[in-house]
């Protein structure tokens, strides 16, 4: 029989480099979604990536002096690190410049300009950087971007438009033949009031003037818009469009399209309309999380962090508290929907509380009880009697509760059922003394039977806290001489079998001295907030301080003359160059694909900055860079010598 198929998606991410604990909200709560289908046996295919077009990054990068790609590289592998940190289970991670996704997106845009979904007009409106947005002038919040409240600027160009007020009415109809579409119910709401009702206008889908993107292949001087471009990657990540689209037949439509609530007209407006466009079938279903907030504001790392005196880093939390706390944290502490607050110290509450205490306990105490009276080893399982009845029905009860939480995809309500066995075996312990029945000659069945009991209630609970936690239950279930791949077919009470050696296990979760721990946080932060200072201030002084002959003696220029020239393999962006500089000869990589085919560079005399420390980009080696002007538009032209000039020459 063929296996149920569970297809979850993360949004993309822009590659901003300032990652906060809110960006792993949504890929957290993802992975703990993909990892309970995959227990339960279903095939599930589990997306993320990175968003790395758009005018946004061209800016950062041209403010930087480097290639968008030099810019974007060194940060996607930084995100790649914080999910392999916060053990995030993905299937594949999509970047929007791999150039199959690239393909497929100009495909989708062929095919949209074919039917005449897409077509060409005059564009003017507002446009908000920051978040990639358009808008009218209607639509601005005090002349200001509705949704961030940040400055807009007014474009006017000619551009291609989808028609988007064309699928109106047929989203409306989706939002209300298939009221599951879109969750939780208050973001219907929303589109309809703020977007829907007051009318969609077409959707300008093109720019002449942000050229960090994917060309249009029927007008390549015009780029795709950002959003259409990171959208498709849904469908692009399981090759729709291209040679093998057998992931798309497998796995599509998806089963979910996790996203915070800031972005869910894109994924319950837009994506739709371009699906309906292109014929496919829709997503099941968009859930619109909260936020995680910081003294009310949604978090932003260098902002928040520094005024509030709160670690947000992922990277400094997970350190401090290790991967299960902060995964714990997030899945646990939001009401799921809505929003919550982000302080240290309520995360420090959570890990004491529930995990150090609750948890912690459970486990510390039952595994050496059964050292301490049974030398290690599980006694039998025994008679069932007195409360017994009751820890076993919950223990047996809780999958059930915790399946239908995360049907709807409530992780939250999930843990606190798992929290809620816990805490009823804490009162087991308590009800039944077992440190009193050791103590009766007599009793010492009755304390076998007990002492199995909490065995087994902690053996459950560590199956079924995994797919939140990815440490301490395979932790647990070792100690218990239990297969650490345990799945939910393990889950009826009596597993264990009497004998198993069980191990001592100290305690998985220390107990943290919260107000130790907040002074420490506070000198780290203040520490931290006096070095950004510091560094800001100094890279002020270099942006305006002149530099003397002698500053610029430090920078080695040399005509090189290229000689032997081609693409980088998986980029359209970079050029791998050898460059002859007198004698010696180097390999250069430089971001100018767009600009030069390799056939045109081979002969080229260049000037070649020849004392960079060399780096890897994409894998290929690159020992200096070849010089060029920028015009406003980021358009590059090679700098070489206006008249004949041998290579290995100086430049001065
Ligand atoms: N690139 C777009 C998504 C394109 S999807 C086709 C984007 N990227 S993002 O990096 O800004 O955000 C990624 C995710 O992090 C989003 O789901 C966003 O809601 C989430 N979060 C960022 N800050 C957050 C909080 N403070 N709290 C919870 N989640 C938030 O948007």
């Amino acid at each position: 029989m063929d296996r149920k198929k569970f297809y979850i998606t993360t949004p993309i991410y822009y590659p901003s480099g300032n990652w906060h604990i809110g960006h792993c909200y949504t890929t957290v709560i993802c992975d703990a979604l993909a990892r309970f289908h995959k227990m339960l046996g279903e095939e599930v295919f589990f997306l993320t990536g990175t968003d790395e077009h758009g005018q946004k990054i061209e800016k950062e990068a041209q403010k930087r002096g480097v290639t968008p790609m030099q810019f974007i590289d060194p940060l996607v592998s930084e995100l790649k690190d914080m999910w392999r940190l916060l053990n995030i289970s993905y299937d594949r991670f999509i970047r929007t410049t791999d150039e199959q996704h690239v393909r497929s997106v100009q495909k989708i845009y062929q095919k949209l300009y074919e039917s005449g979904d897409i077509y060409k007009a005059e564009y003017s409106g507002y446009y908000c950087t920051p978040c990639e947005s358009m808008w009218t002038e209607a639509q601005l919040v005090g002349g200001k971007c509705p949704d961030c409240g940040r400055e807009v600027t007014l474009q006017k160009e000619e551009s291609y438009f989808f028609r988007l007020s064309k699928y109106a009415p047929r989203i409306l109809k989706l939002y209300e033949d298939e009221p599951e579409f879109l969750q939780p119910k208050s973001r219907i709401n929303e589109m309809v009031n703020n977007f829907l009702k007051p009318g969609l206008q077409d959707l300008c889908v093109s720019r002449t003037t942000v050229k960090w993107g994917v060309p249009l292949p029927f007008d390549p001087n015009h780029y795709a818009y950002v959003w259409i471009d990171a959208l498709s990657n849904y469908i692009t990540a399981l090759g729709y469009m291209s040679g093998d689209d057998s992931l798309y037949r497998k796995f599509w439509p998806a089963d979910l399209h996790m996203v915070g609530k800031e972005i869910v007209r894109f994924h319950a407006i837009i994506w739709p309309a371009i699906l309906m466009a292109l014929g496919e079938p829709l997503p099941k279903r968009v859930y619109g999380h909260g936020w995680l907030l910081i003294g009310g504001d949604k978090l932003s790392k260098s902002k928040q962090e520094q005024a509030r005196g709160q670690l947000t880093d992922p990277y400094e939390l997970v350190k401090r508290y290790g991967t299960d706390a902060v995964r714990y944290f997030l899945l646990r502490e939001i009401p799921f929907g809505s929003d919550g607050d982000y302080t240290g110290e309520k995360l420090l509450n959570r890990i004491n509380a529930d995990l150090a205490n609750d948890l912690g306990n459970l486990v510390s105490r039952t595994t050496a009880m059964i050292c301490q009276y049974y030398g290690g080893n599980l006694p039998p399982r025994g008679k069932t009697e007195g409360v017994d009845g009751e820890l076993i029905a919950l223990a047996e009860g809780a999958f059930k509760k915790v399946k239908r939480a995360m049907d709807g995809l409530n992780a939250p309500d999930a843990l606190a059922e798992i929290f809620n066995v816990v805490s009823r075996a804490n009162k087991y312990i308590d009800e039944t003394t077992p440190w009193l029945l050791a103590k009766d000659e007599s009793k010492q069945a009755r304390l076998g039977a007990v002492l199995y009991n909490l065995a087994e209630t902690v053996r459950i609970c560590a199956v079924l806290l995994k797919p939140f936690l990815t440490e301490s239950p395979k932790r647990i279930l070792e100690s218990l001489g239990c297969d650490a791949e345990a799945g939910f077919d393990t889950l009826t009470f009596g597993g264990l079998k009497e004998g198993v050696p069980i191990e001592k296990l100290p305690p998985v979760f220390p107990r943290i001295d919260v107000k130790k721990e907040l002074d420490e946080v506070d000198r780290i932060v203040k520490s931290k907030k006096k070095t950004t200072e510091q560094k800001k201030q100094k890279a002020e002084e270099v942006q305006v301080s002149e530099i003397t002959i002698d500053d610029f003696a430090k920078v080695q220029l040399k005509v090189g003359e290229v000689v032997a020239c081609e693409r980088v393999e998986n980029s359209d962006k970079l050029l791998h160059e050898t460059v002859k500089i007198g004698e010696e000869v180097r390999s250069i990589v430089s971001g100018i694909a767009k600009y030069y085919t390799p056939e045109e560079m081979v002969g080229k005399r260049v000037v070649v900055v020849t004392n960079l420390k060399p780096v890897k980009l994409r894998g290929v080696l690159s020992e200096g860079m070849i010089l060029c002007a920028e015009d406003k538009d980021g358009n590059l032209a090679l700098v070489s010598p206006e008249k004949e000039m041998q290579s290995g020459g100086s430049v001065r």
